[in-house]
């Protein structure tokens, strides 16, 4: 592998963002660190700014479309940054070299007869920014997924010809069970495909405006799904004619997170167009679960739709690792999750300040009071704990290529729960009681050596916490994962009683009770 190409989906910004698009977020984020610790990554994101949807909202909102997306695209930077998503770089779609490749990919499509002109009647959903078919609508007639009435449509578009490229994509498919991940949603997609036929890609101007111009025909805008997939191309300098060394280097992209009510658009429009643009198709494409709150469907109605900043804020948290961390969590790959308050608080108690904050703590501690915080030559021996250690390292990385990421956290915990058995079990204060030091010091020893891994592991997830925990085992938080050892804590003096201080603290029932109280209001 010399290269990890991830990116997320880009947000629509009629809007500011929520914990839905936090979540996906993070994800990518964990992944994109994970693999920065076994090769080079390209991790983008970005903003979907086109469309009805923010036409229409930005009216309402009396300014113009570019001034509400300018607005909202600067609350979901500042929103990651927040949160320290840290990504390579970040698309606008009304970006100007994005807007222009756009165009040519059309035309190209349209010079290959894979676009053409009709007549037609529809259905659309602004809440999707797609046409649905009858067949998906509740019996009320309204969009499932946004329970809004669809508008009907009839207006001359431009078709693009899907049912062309459907057996290819069903083949693609099947001959890659691991192209669709969570493998489970591969069937769904293969039951849509059963029945699908060839798309609107442009809508009329007299409808809608705010979009990128068809070349050569100034009555019609590209719809927002060509222009939109088309990112994670022009984001790396994709042209028609003369693609970037940046494109060459990382496309196909190694995996597309995205949201599991948007996959169809991934694993079959997405394919068809890079199949007519004769493009490889991207190596994964994984689809997350949906958060809910308090196990509601979040919702501007139900007055539940939580900012990803306003969990740091409640809990007057410096670091957002703990909320990184309990996002990362909330599902099993692929499956839905929550979010409640007393459900985080409660789980990074338990996981990040009790089993591994104060495991690390108690050892330092113990270090600094038996040895003045010293390592001797005879500390440092071999254990099994060891081999449990660089084994969990393996383990964590096979689930990360399967984008398991709550599974992968698991094992990290488990291992730390392991070690804090081992303790419990060899009691070094006991030792240090009897004066058997030597045995003492190993068994101190062997849990940093354990901790130094283990702040390797946590540091997609927690990467202030692993920050500080490297720093105080004096431990070089770079390493590869390929190249970790059991063999880092340095014979001499490793810390001081004033270098000590926990790495998580605990989150009182104080702060718990604030937010209670600032979500009834
Ligand atoms: O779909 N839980 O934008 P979007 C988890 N612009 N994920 C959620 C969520 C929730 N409650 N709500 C939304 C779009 N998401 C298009 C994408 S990509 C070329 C274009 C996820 O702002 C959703 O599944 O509606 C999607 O992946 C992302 O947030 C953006 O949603
Ligand atoms: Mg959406």
């Amino acid at each position: 592998m010399d290269k990890f190409y991830l990116t997320t989906a880009i947000d629509y910004v009629n809007g500011a963002p929520h914990i839905g698009h936090a979540y996906e977020k993070i994800l990518t984020d964990i992944i994109a660190r994970h693999f920065s610790q076994r090769t080079e990554v390209f991790f983008l994101t970005g903003t979907d700014e086109h469309g009805i949807k923010i036409q229409k909202t930005s009216k309402e909102q009396g300014m113009t479309p570019k001034e509400l997306c300018d607005m909202n695209a600067e609350k979901f930077k500042q929103a990651w940054k927040a949160l320290d998503v840290d990504y390579t770089k970040f698309i606008r779609t009304t970006d100007d070299y994005h807007e222009k490749v756009v165009q040519k990919i059309f035309k190209k499509l349209v010079e290959k007869g894979d676009i053409y002109k009709h007549s037609y009647e529809g259905l659309y959903c602004s809440g999707c920014e797609c046409f649905l078919n009858e067949k998906d609508l509740t019996e009320d007639g309204l969009c499932p997924d946004h329970l809004k009435k669809p508008e009907l449509v009839k207006e001359e578009n431009y078709f693009f010809k899907l049912t062309k490229y459907k057996d290819a994509i069903i083949k693609h498919i099947k001959e890659n069970p691991d192209f669709i991940v969570p493998s489970f949603r591969a069937n769904e997609v293969l039951n849509q495909l059963e029945d699908i036929q060839d798309i609107s890609v442009s809508r009329a101007k007299t409808n809608v405006q705010w979009g990128i111009d068809v070349l050569d025909d100034p009555d019609q805008v590209i719809y927002v799904w060509i222009d939109a997939l088309s990112n994670y191309i022009t984001a790396i300098g994709y042209d028609t004619e003369n693609p970037s060394d940046l494109y060459k280097k990382l496309w196909p992209a190694d995996v597309h997170v995205i949201g599991k009510d948007i996959l169809k658009f991934h694993s079959i429009y997405w394919p068809a167009f890079l199949l007519a643009l004769d493009l490889p198709l991207p190596k994964h494409i994984f689809a997350h679960g949906w958060i809910t709150i308090d196990e509601s469907k979040m919702s501007k109605s139900l007055g539940n739709v939580i900012s990803p900043t306003a969990v740091l804020e409640n809990f007057e948290m410096e670091y957002p690792d703990a909320f990184r961390y309990y996002m990362a969590t909330s599902a099993p790959c692929g499956k839905d999750g929550n979010y409640s308050d007393a459900d985080f608080k409660e789980k990074v108690n338990a996981h990040l300040a009790n089993s591994m904050g104060n495991l690390l703590n108690r050892t330092l501690s113990m270090l600094v009071k038996y040895f003045d915080g010293e390592i001797k030559p005879e500390f440092k021996e071999q254990s099994d704990l060891f081999k449990k250690a660089l084994g969990t390292v393996k383990v964590v990385e096979n689930h990360f290529n399967h984008f398991e990421i709550a599974e992968a956290a698991q094992e990290i915990i488990g291992l730390v729960d392991m070690t804090n058995k081992y303790v419990t079990d060899n009691a070094p204060w006991t030792l240090a009681k009897e004066e058997k030091w030597t045995e003492c010091g190993i068994v101190l020893t062997t849990v940093l050596e354990i901790m130094c891994i283990v702040s390797s592991l946590i540091y997609p997830y927690c990467p202030n916490i692993a920050k500080e925990m490297a720093k105080q085992l004096s431990f070089n938080l770079d390493t590869k994962l390929d190249d970790l050892t059991c063999d880092n804590i340095k014979v001499g003096k490793l810390i001081s009683k004033e270098e000590i201080k926990p790495v998580f603290l605990r989150i009182d029932s104080e702060f718990a009770d604030k937010t209670a109280k600032s979500s009834k209001k």
